[in-house]
């Protein structure tokens, strides 16, 4: 990451952010940091960037055009100009959107950043219009100049650039997240002016600790910032996933979205049996692979055992690199009328239970990429109070396609008898006595194949298996909504 500050104190930057973690990260190249004079771009004889204001008034503006030539110097020669976009520029005001959390995620995927410190009265406002991206405001008081303000943004979002961090300070900075305060901190003596550190602390229980943690960070938060646990969401993550691809992409992101995250396995029939309850705080992870297209056909079929009430929710459907055409629709329409609001859908790629080639090794460290500022949009579009569900391509109610793409092999000899395909199916289409498959209600999932360590368990899908790598093996893009 690339940090460009324009300014009329660069020492007071350089010095600010020359030490620690930012100071290593600077040594290490993991970020950059260049401060740029304003003053040498001064058009005026005596180096003086600044006049009086017109109108009258207190105080001196800065002109704009040492600011834009400031401006210029650094922007001809960003990334985002030569792909024909503006660069992203920072004006420090207090008049700007009040910086948080989600805001330091979203600045931290850009690869370069200009701050613009203003001082004074402020800058002339026509080349604010024309350079400016963003305006932001680290808190409602006024401070002399946006020195201050720029350092502790790139302090912050510095933290996010891969390397900043190491193993250690990430985890501890990490439980800072999902809008909780962090639990107390304790160390040696145990007791120090007659006050005990708490003995869970010393039982040397790793569950106890966290569970006491999580517990004083709920309880911390309550005093302090109730404001922030308005805002908390409990992430549920309710997936279908028979051999695991999906489970890997909707983990992958529930991790982006929050530190604790419950899941709700649905490739199990008795919790697609369960009647489940969401409320306002909840934020669903709806997960499912595309199979033909669609939802997979079961007789439990897929959420329509959730009540939401008024419920925020997140579609994904993961697909073998064909197509996902209507499964994200269809989900949407189910969770809707469940009294659901859709505020993002995501169709990531995993690998093709009939191809090894298609959608080998996703989501890969590109797909992760995505998978990041998609989380970021969410969590903004969840602070900005989105209410009303986002349009999602594809048909809502599809025909329901009958397809048996495999056939089955079972070999009587090799079966050990463990039950374990019986146990795994999730349709329950395995004969526990005879082992074998029940037609009917098989979806194709080859779950048992996999599952079988005794090898007992084959099958032939190669005309599929050929159509899909004869047309579908150039990788395809995470597509998100
Ligand atoms: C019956 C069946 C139909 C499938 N249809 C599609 C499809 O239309 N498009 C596609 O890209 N992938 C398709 N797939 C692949 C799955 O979406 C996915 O890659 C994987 O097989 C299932 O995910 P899981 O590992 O979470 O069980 C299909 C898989 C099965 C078993
Ligand atoms: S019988 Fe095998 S392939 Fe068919 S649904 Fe059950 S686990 Fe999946
Ligand atoms: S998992 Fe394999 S060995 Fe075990 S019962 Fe099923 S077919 Fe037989």
């Amino acid at each position: 990451m690339d940090f460009h500050v324009l300014t009329l104190f660069p020492d007071m930057v350089r010095q600010g952010l020359n030490t620690s973690i930012i100071g290593r990260a600077m040594k290490d190249g993991h970020i950059t940091l260049n401060t740029v004079n304003i003053r040498d771009f001064s058009v005026n004889k005596h180096n003086r960037v600044d006049d009086y204001p017109y109108g009258g008034g207190a105080g001196m503006v800065i002109q704009a055009e040492p600011v834009y030539r400031a401006w210029e110097s650094v922007a001809k020669n960003s990334k985002a100009i030569k792909q024909g976009k503006k660069p992203r520029c920072i004006y420090l005001t207090p008049q700007g959107k009040v910086f948080h959390q989600t805001m330091v995620e979203e600045f931290a995927q850009e690869e370069e950043l200009i701050f613009l410190c203003g001082h004074y009265e402020g800058i002339d406002e026509r080349v604010l219009e024309e350079v400016v991206t963003d305006y932001v405001s680290i808190g409602d008081y006024v401070l002399t100049g946006g020195e201050l303000a720029s350092m502790v943004m790139i302090d912050a979002i510095s933290r996010f650039v891969p390397g900043v961090l190491n193993n250690e300070e990430s985890a501890q900075f990490e439980s800072m997240q999902d809008n909780l305060l962090e639990y107390p901190h304790y160390t040696r003596p145990e007791s120090w002016h007659e006050k005990e550190a708490p003995k869970v602390l010393l039982t040397g229980d790793h569950n106890k600790i966290e569970a006491w943690r999580w517990e004083q960070s709920l309880i911390r938060t309550k005093e302090r910032r109730p404001d922030l646990l308005e805002k908390n969401k409990s992430l549920k993550v309710a997936y279908f996933s028979p051999t695991g691809g999906t489970k890997k992409a909707a983990e992958m992101l529930a991790t982006m979205l929050s530190q604790n995250p419950e899941y709700i396995d649905l490739t199990r029939r008795k919790f697609r049996k369960q009647k489940q309850y969401f409320g306002k705080k909840d934020l669903l992870l709806a997960a499912a692979p595309v199979y033909g297209g669609q939802l997979p056909q079961l007789k439990e079929a897929l959420f329509t055992n959730f009540k939401g009430d008024h419920t925020p929710c997140i579609l994904m459907s993961a697909y073998g690199n064909r197509d996902f055409d209507d499964t994200l629709a269809q989900i949407k329409d189910i969770l809707e009328a469940r009294g659901f609001y859709c505020i993002g859908a995501i169709a990531p790629i995993i690998p093709h239970i009939y191809s090894e080639k298609l959608g080998a090794d996703r989501p890969n460290a590109e797909d992760e990429k995505v998978f990041r500022q998609f989380a970021v949009t969410v969590k903004q579009r969840l602070e900005d109070g989105l209410e009303e569900s986002l349009m999602i391509p594809g048909n809502p109610k599809p025909e329901p396609k009958t397809m048996k793409p495999v056939v089955h092999y079972f070999d009587e000899i090799k079966c050990k008898g463990c039950q374990t395909c019986v146990q795994k199916c999730p349709t329950s289409a395995i004969n526990k006595d005879t082992y074998q498959i029940k037609e009917e209600l098989c979806v194709g999932c080859l779950r048992c194949e996999r599952v079988c360590s005794g090898g007992a368990r084959s099958s032939d899908y190669e005309s599929v298996k050929k159509y899909l790598e004869d047309n579908f093996c150039h990788p395809k893009e995470v597509r998100w909504y």
